[in-house]
């Protein structure tokens, strides 16, 4: 059986961006494969972060990742920092990945471009290291993530064909990365050239936001000069991005998006889009909060803690072993 996994940082306020380009398709590998979804707490401390926004923002998502209809007992459900076999197995992987590599990544050259050289911390730099363990630790053959994660799995496949050329083909699995067809980056509402992004709160939807401020930010989304409702990235990006937004959401082509909207006026199609989004995000902030009342989600995490640690031990010990770590509870 395939092993899937995936993960988001508590950080920040969820957008419809996380939402539609990871979160809500990662119930759609439960009936089918082994599915690892965990909350990635040690990463959102590679940037400075109050520790009430942290502990509040891990029990939102473990809410929200059973809002979106992963099912416990299908999917193993877990917070990154309960598993100590991530933090172990990154301080064997770090040997393996290289400045110069590290510092080639956009998230990093990103992230550190605003800030002072003597603030950027060294989990910050050295985040693919931390991320490529999460993903080795549970021999993830999949993992679907939005378009601004992809160099991170193609690091770590890198780093996986690493390892296993120097210790043995079968040490670690190579993993692939999964992105949708659809709406694996979704544009900011105020500048539709840049990504929506959990600290954009103009341009941005919250997952939380009342269903009055998310069609208030829909009707006044930047669209572009004409008036036709076309896909054309280049010339409408406004519009393409609501037009992916409807499509991911309606879980339909954008080429039959395109089609349900001809003729239509701006107003009349954002309308659309608006209602489709509250259509979609109401129910889901209903389960949401029924979670978040009902502390259903600590037993979840509890128990996804265990099979987590089961399965990722497996992988640090063979690894340990393969590279020379001597095991004094064995042999
Ligand atoms: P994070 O928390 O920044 O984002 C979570 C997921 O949401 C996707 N995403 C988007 N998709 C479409 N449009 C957007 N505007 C948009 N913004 C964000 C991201 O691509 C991601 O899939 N490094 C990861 C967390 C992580 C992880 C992992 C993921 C840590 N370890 C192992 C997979 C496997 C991150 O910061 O995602």
């Amino acid at each position: 059986m395939e092993r899937i996994l995936s993960g988001i940082k508590p950080t920040g306020n969820l957008t419809l961006g996380n939402y539609i380009g990871a979160l809500k398709h990662f119930k759609d590998f439960q009936d089918s494969g082994e599915v690892f979804i965990f909350i990635a707490d040690l990463h959102a401390l590679t940037l400075p972060i109050d520790p009430k926004a942290i502990n509040d923002n891990t029990r939102d998502l473990a809410a929200f990742y059973l809002a979106s209809g992963l099912d416990p007992k299908k999917a193993t459900i877990f917070v990154q920092s309960s598993v100590s076999a991530h933090a172990e197995l990154n301080a064997i992987m770090q040997n393996y990945l290289y400045m110069g590599e590290l510092s080639r990544m956009t998230q990093f050259k990103e992230k550190s471009a605003k800030m002072n050289d003597s603030a950027i911390g060294l989990g910050l730099f050295a985040y693919p290291v931390l991320m490529a363990c999460d993903i080795l630790l549970y021999d993830a053959d999949i993992v679907p993530v939005g378009e601004d994660q992809i160099q991170h799995v193609e690091i770590t496949r890198d780093l996986a064909n690493r390892i296993n050329k120097r210790y043995g083909k079968d040490t670690v699995v190579v993993p692939n990365y999964r992105v949708n067809k659809v709406g694996a980056r979704i544009m900011s509402l105020s500048d539709p050239t840049v990504k929506m992004s959990k600290s954009d709160p103009k341009g941005d939807i919250f997952l939380k936001d009342p269903m009055n401020v998310v069609r208030k930010k829909i009707m006044s989304a930047v669209t572009d000069l004409g008036s036709e409702v076309k896909f054309d990235k280049e010339n409408k990006p406004g519009i393409s991005n609501l037009l992916t937004i409807y499509a991911s959401i309606k879980e339909i082509s954008i080429e039959d998006a395109e089609a349900h909207f001809v003729g239509y006026r701006y107003g009349d199609f954002k309308r659309e889009v608006a209602d489709a989004v509250i259509a979609e995000l109401e129910p889901f902030q209903q389960r949401y909060q029924q979670i978040i009342n009902d502390k259903s989600y600590l037993a979840v995490l509890r128990e996804g803690a265990e099979r987590a640690s089961k399965i990722a031990n497996v992988t640090l010990n063979r690894v340990k072993k393969a590279v020379g770590l001597l095991d004094v509870y064995g042999e």
